[in-house]
């Protein structure tokens, strides 16, 4: 079955609004023609809607970084669904490790957040990884079959084969090691298997998996040739446009 990869820039708390519309000028320019891919860009949230009127009549999406599963309340600080289709956001990120560490994120705010945002017409790019200490006791599968079972409870079949799936190893953010070719192919064919077990054989073959973890153009190629990966969720490489239409034009 063939999926379009799609290479997403997590730009995490970087970029005020005139950087964040530099940089999306220059990827909008350096990107053109590269058809074979879908490109998406995931700014902070005061960038978003400033982002989306420049991207406007380009195939590049925009996405947030995380979002409420309320559509509104008395949630001081937080972002609802509702606002991020109304700016304009075709993707939300969500249960990235940062927030998993960092913010008490947990599995089953992961699974409100992505019907949430379902619920709102929205696609989420659901991550999951696992740590150092996880991988060197063994316990990679375990952790990410727990991850993506407890992110994709009470999905329908379709929903899970419209949406992505980051497998991002927590080891390798940020920090320049990415995981071989051959480790990420390994555990992105185990979480294709896994939705396979959970929504049937149609779905694990439409669901699009990328690999983030310190991709750069010059690691792209080799991770983006194995049959499981679709595409990357790219951190700090996404944050100037040379290299981040780089890693577009190491896939098509
Ligand atoms: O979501 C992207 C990510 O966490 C990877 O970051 O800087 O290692 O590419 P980086």
């Amino acid at each position: 079955m063939s999926r379009r990869p799609i290479i997403a820039g997590n730009w995490k708390m970087h970029k005020t609004i005139a950087e964040a519309l530099a940089l999306v000028q220059e990827i909008k320019e350096a990107a053109a023609g590269c058809d074979g891919v879908e490109v998406a860009v995931c700014p902070p949230f005061t960038a978003l809607a400033p982002v989306v009127e420049a991207l406007r009549g380009t195939d590049i999406a925009v996405g947030a970084q995380n979002v409420h599963w309320e559509d509104k309340g008395a949630y001081t600080g937080e972002i609802s669904p509702v606002m991020l289709r109304d700016a304009g956001c075709r993707y939300v990120i969500i249960g990235h490790s940062e927030r998993r560490q960092y913010f008490g994120e947990t599995d089953e705010n992961v699974n409100r957040k992505v019907k949430a945002v379902f619920a709102q017409g929205l696609t989420p790019i659901m991550c999951v990884g696992e740590t150092l200490a996880e991988r060197e006791a063994g316990v990679t599968e375990k952790v990410v079959r727990t991850q993506t079972e407890a992110g994709l409870a009470a999905l329908t079949g379709e929903q899970v084969a419209g949406m992505v799936i980051a497998y991002e190893p927590v080891w390798a953010i940020g920090t320049g090691k990415t995981a071989s070719d051959e480790d990420a192919q390994q555990v992105i064919s185990f979480i294709r298997g896994i939705v396979a077990g959970l929504y049937g054989d149609s779905a694990a073959g439409r669901v699009r998996i990328q690999y983030g973890g310190s991709v750069k153009p010059e690691n792209a190629a080799g991770l983006m040739a194995k049959p499981d990966i679709d595409g990357a969720l790219v951190g700090g490489a996404s944050l100037e446009a040379a290299s981040f239409t780089g890693i577009i034009r190491a896939v098509v």
